[in-house]
């Protein structure tokens, strides 16, 4: 009972790693590229291309009505957004879309799977740097089958932080952000950083690199993956209020500990966003 979903979980990683290589190919021709919620949200053939190899490639697997999906680029063209207790993948094909376009060597495949509304995988593979994040509900987090874990600081000032800007540009979203950012800095922190995929960001927190990386107005196929590997890597989750992390909010603390993810929340601008579901 145990190992229920260990073959399951394999699969996931063998499609996250065909998936990286297929966005590695293509990032290396003339990359075709349109824009979704506004003209910052960026979207290209890779994107919709590898949703269709990886919901392809699971569906054959596991049969056609077995399974549920959330795919970034199936939900921007308009399927629900709802969670159930049926198994589900919860996939985002290219997690730093940005990045992709401009050569930015952050860019991730980010694949989780859901029973019963809770995680019970998360595989992110950072496909130009050739790394491969995974976790399994309560048997730890691995980058390239080596076990990670979160770093030990509990002092605030010693700490790296990440956050991002998303894809919203209205300048009350943008002056709370970087007002946000700025107390933090201010705290004073050793600095802030960024990777521009917050799969990317969240495995960061993982392998200790950082303390920890926050944002309001990600959904849950940029971070569900991630929340795993965070978690088994001995990290916390919370919302943005202190209160219990919720997948489908559209806002996240990941962090070391506690104490980090306690003293960054006391920093935080809020602003509202309509969740995922
Ligand atoms: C974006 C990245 C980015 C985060 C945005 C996401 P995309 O995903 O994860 O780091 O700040 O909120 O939308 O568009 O590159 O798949
Ligand atoms: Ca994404």
């Amino acid at each position: 009972m145990g190992d229920e979903w260990q073959a399951t979980f394999d699969f996931a990683v063998t499609v996250a790693r065909k998936a990286g290589e297929e966005i590695r190919k293509a990032g290396e021709s003339e990359i075709k590229v349109s824009t979704k919620s506004s003209t910052v949200d960026l979207v290209t053939k890779t994107d919709e291309r590898v949703e269709k190899i990886i919901i392809g490639a699971l569906k054959d697997e596991f049969g056609e009505g077995n399974h549920r999906f959330i795919g970034e680029e199936s939900m921007a063209k308009g399927q629900p957004c709802i969670l159930t207790d049926q198994p589900t993948w919860i996939i985002d094909p290219v997690d730093g879309t940005t990045n992709f376009v401009h050569g930015f060597p952050f860019v991730a495949v980010s694949i989780a799977f859901a029973v019963n509304k809770e995680l019970e995988f998360g595989v992110i593979y950072s496909c130009m740097e050739d790394k491969m994040y995974k976790a399994r509900k309560g048997k730890g987090a691995f980058c390239n089958d080596e076990p990670i874990q979160v770093s030990d600081v509990k002092d605030i000032k010693k700490s790296i932080i990440i956050s991002e800007h998303g894809t919203d540009r209205s300048k009350d979203k943008v002056s709370k952000i970087f007002s946000t950012m700025k107390k933090i800095l201010c705290i004073p922190v050793h600095g802030l950083r960024g990777s521009g995929t917050a799969a990317t960001n969240m495995c960061l927190v993982a392998t200790g690199a950082v303390e920890a990386f926050f944002e309001i107005g990600i959904h849950c196929w940029d971070i569900a993956a991630g929340a795993v590997i965070v978690k088994e890597a001995g990290g916390v989750l919370m919302d943005v209020d202190g209160g219990p992390f919720d997948l489908m909010s559209r806002r996240m603390v990941s962090a070391n500990n506690e104490t980090i993810a306690e003293r960054i929340i006391k920093e935080i601008e809020r602003f509202p966003v309509p969740r995922d579901d």
